[in-house]
C-alpha cells in the first residue's frame, strides 16, 4: 500500500474549489499534481493559490503519466462518463461528481468500464456521508420507523434556476435540469436509507416552464450566475418535476422546482413509518415523531455534523489507498439513473414506466 497517492483535479470551478481541493490539501495520504482545465486561467490561478501541482489544459496529456494514482471529475456533466472513462482504461481511480452521467446509457458505460478494469469509480452523491443521513438509515435498519410505507420529498426553490442559458439549462450538456442536479442527490439518499429496494415502477412528470422566456424571467438570486448567456443560450430542461416510484417495499413520491410562482423554499425529506415518523432537513439535522404511553413525542436529536464533501473525499483519497470500493460506487449511481431516466420517459409518454431487472 502506497503511503501516498497522487490526484489530478480535472475541471477547476466552483466544486473543484470549494470542496474536493480544500479536502485532498487537508488529506495527511493525497497529493495533488495536476490541475487541468480547458479555461487556462483558471488551472494557472489554482497552482498559484494553493501553491502545488502543475497547470494542465488538456486532461490527455497526463492519463500516461505513471504516477498519477487517481482524478477527482469535476467537469459539467457532458464530460462526465467520457473523462472518467478514459481514466480508468489508463489505470486510474476515479471520483467523479454527480449525477453520474447525463443519461443512463452512459452511466452504463461507466459501470462496465470501472468493473472491466477494475478501477474505483466513485460518484459524488456526499450524502451518504452526512451524520444525519446515517442516522436515519440507521434507525430505519433498527425498525425504530416500523414499515416505512411512505418517503415524500419535497426540493423546491421559488426562483433558483443556475446560470440561464448556459450548461446548466443546456440539455445537450446538462441531461436535464431539477431532477438531475437537485433530485439525484434526493433520490441517491433515499435509496441509501431504505437501503435499496427494488424498484417497480416510475411515473412522473417534468415541466420546462418558467425560464423558457429567458429575457423576462424575473428572480430573486442565480447561482452559477458565470455560466449564464441570456442572449445566445439554451433553456430546454427541466424547471420542476413531480414523481412517483413505486418499489417492493416503499413508496417514494417527490416535488421538485429550481422555480415556481409559489413564493417559498423547501428542502426536506419525510420517512413515514408506522411505528414514527422522520422530516429531515436537507443538509441539516432531522426530527423524529412517534407516540408512546398515550402521548405524542417529537425529538430532535442534536449530535455533530460534519463536512460532508470532506468526509466523501477523505474517504475516496483512503479507498484509492487501499483499492477499495466505497458507498458512492457507481453501481448505486447508476440504480439513481435509472430511476430518473424513466421519470424522463415517463414524462415524455406520458405513461408509467416499469422497471426490467
Ligand atoms: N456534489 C454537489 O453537491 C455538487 C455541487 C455543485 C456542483 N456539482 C457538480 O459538479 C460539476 C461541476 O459543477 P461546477 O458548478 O463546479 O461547474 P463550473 O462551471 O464552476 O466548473 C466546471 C469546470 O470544468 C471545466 N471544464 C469543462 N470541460 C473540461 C474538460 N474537458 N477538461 C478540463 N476542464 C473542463 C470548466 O472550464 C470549468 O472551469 C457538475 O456536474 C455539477 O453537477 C456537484
Amino acid at each position: 500500500m502506497k503511503d501516498k497517492i497522487k490526484i489530478g483535479i480535472i475541471g477547476c470551478g466552483t466544486i473543484a474549489n470549494s470542496a474536493h481541493i480544500p479536502a485532498y490539501l487537508e488529506s495527511p495520504i493525497a497529493e495533488i499534481k495536476y490541475f487541468c482545465d480547458i479555461i487556462p486561467e483558471r488551472a494557472d490561478n489554482a497552482v498559484k493559490k494553493y501553491g502545488c501541482g502543475k497547470a494542465v489544459y488538456n486532461y490527455k496529456e497526463i492519463l500516461d503519466d505513471p504516477e498519477l494514482d487517481a482524478v477527482s471529475v469535476c467537469t459539467h456533466n457532458d464530460m462526465h462518463s467520457v473523462i472518467s472513462i478514459d481514466f480508468m482504461n489508463h489505470g486510474k481511480d476515479v471520483l467523479c461528481e454527480k449525477p453520474a452521467a447525463r443519461i443512463l446509457s452512459e452511466a452504463l458505460e461507466m459501470e462496465k468500464v470501472s468493473y472491466e478494469t477494475g478501477r474505483i469509480l466513485s460518484i459524488g452523491v456526499c450524502n451518504r456521508y452526512s451524520n444525519a443521513v446515517n442516522r436515519i438509515r440507521d434507525m430505519i435498519a433498527n425498525g425504530e420507523l416500523g414499515e416505512v410505507y411512505h418517503v415524500y420529498a419535497s426540493f423546491r426553490a421559488h426562483r433558483s434556476i443556475p446560470g440561464l442559458g448556459g450548461d446548466f439549462t443546456t440539455f445537450a450538456s446538462s441531461g436535464g435540469g431539477a431532477l438531475i442536479d437537485w433530485g439525484v442527490h434526493y433520490i441517491d439518499l433515499i435509496m441509501y436509507c431504505l437501503n435499496d429496494p427494488k424498484v417497480l415502477t416510475c411515473s412522473g412528470e417534468a415541466f420546462c416552464k418558467l425560464g423558457k422566456d429567458m429575457k423576462n424571467y424575473v428572480y430573486e438570486n442565480m447561482w452559477a450566475k458565470d455560466s449564464s448567456d441570456i442572449e445566445n443560450g439554451v433553456y430546454d430542461v427541466d424547471d420542476s418535476v413531480v414523481g412517483l416510484i413505486r418499489t417492493d417495499r416503499s413508496v417514494i413520491s417527490f416535488n421538485g422546482a429550481w422555480a415556481q410562482n409559489i413564493g417559498i423554499n423547501e428542502t426536506y425529506i419525510d420517512f413515514m413509518g408506522d411505528k414514527g415518523g422522520v422530516r429531515l432537513q436537507y443538509g441539516g439535522g432531522f426530527t423524529y415523531y412517534t407516540a408512546k404511553d398515550g402521548a405524542l413525542l417529537e425529538i430532535k436529536p442534536k449530535f455533530e455534523m460534519n463536512a460532508i464533501h470532506r468526509s466523501e473525499v477523505l474517504d475516496f483519497a483512503e479507498c484509492v489507498r487501499k483499492g477499495e470500493r466505497n458507498r458512492n460506487d457507481i453501481k448505486y449511481a447508476v440504480g439513481t439513473s435509472k430511476i430518473m431516466q424513466a421519470i424522463y420517459d415517463s414524462s415524455e409518454k406520458h405513461e408509467e414506466i416499469k422497471i426490467k431487472e
